[in-house]
């Protein structure tokens, strides 16, 4: 495996690169959510690169980018033994600059559920998704089903900037108990990581009422809140449509149910497409 942490020898491997290239950009601390996305390129591809940066644009101040999880050692470990061809680690000063061009989240989209509470923060994902993409030029990139709003707000920024690279959105990966994957996992205490099993509850019972024939998001999502409110702090249970548009009735194969909210000081997210 190539460890590069530089964009003019990243070029230069790059061009030498025939065939096709599946990507998976990550900010580290890399667990079975990423591992799966990488297992997913190396069957669909045949060179897989993998980026880690923990990229400072998509924090808001006060948030916990200084905290966020890094495990360098641990996550050049596990990209080796699963066979990825280029590990990317890119400094800061190698991809960003002073007074930069910037990309703007779309007004509607990118500023609701998670843009709502977080705004600004999508302006940075696209920002570097963006860089990202122009310098690996993939042919594929693979993003996780459990961050619905950047993945659907990184097809509309491919979709809209005419940018040649297939996006594969790739199931959420779960513990065994129900608990969506995610870095910031490693913050919960035993009691915190028990309370933060009402999320992946609420979302399966929310799945078994609509296969029995509730259709109004209004009963569901008090059936939610019910579940959720004694063990999590609920910044938002939403059902929006594929556009992230708040919707009456379930309409199948276009509707994601999502929740938010914060476990002690852990913020987690998690949702499931109906
Ligand atoms: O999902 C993430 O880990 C990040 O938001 C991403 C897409 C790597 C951009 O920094």
């Amino acid at each position: 495996m190539l460890i590069i942490k530089d964009f003019e020898q990243f070029q230069k491997v790059r061009a030498n690169i025939d065939g096709r290239v599946g990507f998976i950009p990550t900010m580290g601390a890399l667990h079975r959510g990423h591992l799966s996305l990488i297992k997913k390129s190396k069957i669909e591809n045949d060179f897989t690169i993998v980026s880690i940066f923990v990229n400072p644009t998509q924090f808001l101040e006060g948030e916990d980018l200084d905290k966020y999880p890094r495990k360098e050692e641990a996550d050049i470990t596990i990209c080796e033994k699963i066979g990825v061809d280029i590990l990317f680690m890119p400094t800061i000063n190698s991809i960003y600059f002073e007074d930069e061009l910037k990309i703007s989240a779309p007004a509607k989209a990118g500023y609701v559920l998670e843009g709502a509470k977080r705004p600004g923060h999508f302006d940075g994902v696209l920002q570097i998704v963006m860089k990202l993409f122009n310098i690996v030029r993939p042919d594929r990139a693979y993003f996780g089903k459990k961050d619905a709003q950047q993945l659907i707000l990184i097809q509309k920024m491919v979709h809209d900037m005419f940018i040649p690279v297939k996006i594969i959105p790739c199931n959420t990966i779960r513990e065994h108990d129900g608990l969506a994957m995610s870095s910031r996992n490693i913050y919960l205490s035993p009691k915190e990581r028990q309370k933060a099993l009402s999320i992946s509850k609420a979302l399966k019972r929310a799945g078994k009422m609509i296969m029995s024939g509730i259709k109004d998001t209004k009963t569901l999502k008090e059936e939610m809140i019910s579940i959720l409110q004694k063990d999590i702090k609920i910044e938002y249970v939403e059902i929006v449509n594929r556009s992230l548009e708040p919707i009456d009735k379930i309409i199948e194969d276009d509707t994601i149910i999502l929740v938010a909210g914060k476990v002690g000081e852990t913020r987690l997210i998690d949702n499931i497409w109906i």
